[in-house]
């Protein structure tokens, strides 16, 4: 198995510390091939790691994902950095079951108790009842069975499971570290080239005290961009837009069962609370360990992307609205206590084919694992992976990716 060929000095950098470049990390440091006191693997984080999308994300991994071609491989390696390194304390790797609801949302103000003349014994027979008609599995049990419509299951632990993203997405990077990655606080402005084959990374470093513009430079044979949404700013050919998306997290009033959640739920039009008009919303709910539910709404273009992570503009408004309608059909969210109000961007491939873009560019060493769009939770361990394997041994050999190749897509 050992490629040893390979002796080159090698001097990589990587740019973005997000779940992709943390996880390229984790799989070039980790390589049989590398050598530390001879190589050099930098990560250049603009601000902070997991500080966009990779610690914001709702962290669901399916074997029933796409794409197809890196799914698989993906989906198995979660499992074997979990069972290697303490995922499940370390990151809150957990199997779980998925659904979709179908459910009829009943809002703050509309919220009526139950009449006291009717017996707690009589309201559960007859939940019961509802709930076995809408086929809603009987641990499911923090959804009002009064507003549930219906309930298809999507997957079952054998096919889905989670991670808590920025945990994982940092616990990356620390490892990668152990290892002997260096990582290094700063903006990547340019890939510097030469006969089109790249030379170096010129960044400004980050540090309080400079006012001043500072560029420094990094040597480099191969540059990795994993900037996601950013990925344009610096490689403008990229097909590759940014979404913005806002997400909550509650600590429910009672611990709650293990399920991901995909919802269709009719409400009173938010925008209209006095006026008949109902509509229909789709917020992602995802019970995590610990007493804790995530929960995510739809994505809005009404910002465009900010220069960083440190400046997205979160509209507490959004927030707001994914909390009264989660909390429309379960009593325990609606009286559980928000804990945290976010908004990131999510990186979405424009044009044809879906993305992600893994692998070779057009110009000798440079590398790209980007555009991931709302998979790249489940698709990260899966593109480390194979970049690893085309950074120290010139192939790909555990998927096959060439579907993906950003050259198919520039
Ligand atoms: C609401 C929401 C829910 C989601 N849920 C899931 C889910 O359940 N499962 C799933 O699989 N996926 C999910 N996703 C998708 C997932 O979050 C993204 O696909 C993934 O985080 C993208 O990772 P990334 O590393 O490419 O980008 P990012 O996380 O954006 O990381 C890019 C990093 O690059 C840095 N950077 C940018 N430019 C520069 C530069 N010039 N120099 C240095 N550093 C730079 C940034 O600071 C940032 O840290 C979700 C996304 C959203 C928005
Ligand atoms: C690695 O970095 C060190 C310190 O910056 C430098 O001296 C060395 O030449 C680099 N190695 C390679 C292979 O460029
Ligand atoms: C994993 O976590 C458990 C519980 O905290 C602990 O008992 C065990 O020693 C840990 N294992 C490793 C390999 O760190
Ligand atoms: C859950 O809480 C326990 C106890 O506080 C802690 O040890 C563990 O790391 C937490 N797990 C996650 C995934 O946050
Ligand atoms: C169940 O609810 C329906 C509709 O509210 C009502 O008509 C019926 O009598 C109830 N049945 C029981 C057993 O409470
Ligand atoms: C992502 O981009 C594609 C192609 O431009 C577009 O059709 C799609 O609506 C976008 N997805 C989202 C969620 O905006």
């Amino acid at each position: 198995m050992a490629t040893t060929q390979q002796s080159q000095p090698r001097n990589i950098v990587i740019i973005g510390g997000g779940i992709i470049g943390s996880t390229t990390a984790y799989f070039l440091s980790h390589h049989e091939n590398f050598d530390k006191e001879r190589d050099n693997i930098t990560l250049i984080e603009a601000t902070e790691i997991a500080g966009g999308a990779s610690g914001k994300a709702g962290g669901l991994l399916a074997l029933w994902a796409y794409p197809r071609c890196i799914v698989p491989l993906s989906f198995r390696l979660h499992a074997e950095l979990a069972e290697k390194h303490n995922g499940s304390e370390r990151w809150g790797y957990r199997a779980l079951h998925c659904g979709q609801i179908e459910a009829n949302g009943q809002l703050n103000s509309q919220t009526t108790k139950p009449p006291s003349s009717v017996s707690l014994q009589k309201r559960s027979a007859n939940a019961t009842a509802l709930l076995r008609a809408a086929n809603v599995p009987e641990d499911l049990d923090w959804i009002s069975p009064e507003s549930i419509k219906a309930y298809e299951s999507m997957g079952d632990p054998e096919t889905t499971a989670q991670v808590h993203p920025y945990q994982f997405t940092t616990s990356m990077a620390s490892l990668a570290e152990e290892k002997g990655v260096k990582i290094v606080y700063g903006m990547a402005k340019q890939i510097r080239q030469q006969d089109n084959a790249v030379v170096g990374v010129t960044y400004t470093p980050n540090s309080k005290d400079s006012s001043s513009d500072v560029s420094l430079e990094l040597n480099a044979d191969t540059v990795i961009l994993t900037a996601g949404p950013w990925t344009r700013t610096i490689y403008p050919n990229a097909p590759i837009e940014a979404l913005r998306a806002h997400s909550v997290v509650i600590t429910p009033s009672r611990p709650v069962s293990a399920y991901a959640l995909f919802t269709a739920i009719d409400l009173p039009s938010s925008s209209s609370k006095n006026s008949k008009r109902r509509e229909i919303v789709t917020p992602e709910i995802y019970a995590r360990p610990n007493n804790s539910v995530y929960a995510c709404g739809e994505g809005d273009t009404l910002v465009p992307l900010p220069s960083s992570t440190t400046d997205v503009e979160v509209d507490l408004a959004r927030c707001q609205d994914i909390v009264e309608q989660v909390g429309s059909v379960s009593r325990e969210l609606r009286e559980g206590e928000v804990v945290a109000r976010q908004a990131c961007y999510l990186p979405n491939v424009s044009g044809r084919g879906g993305g992600p873009l893994v692998g070779e560019t057009g110009v000798k060493g440079l590398l790209m694992g980007a555009g991931h769009t709302c998979w790249g939770i489940q698709n990260a361990p899966g593109t480390g992976k194979v970049l690893s394997e085309l950074v120290w041994e010139g192939r790909v050999r555990s998927a096959q990716v060439g579907s993906l190749d950003p050259r198919k897509f520039m």
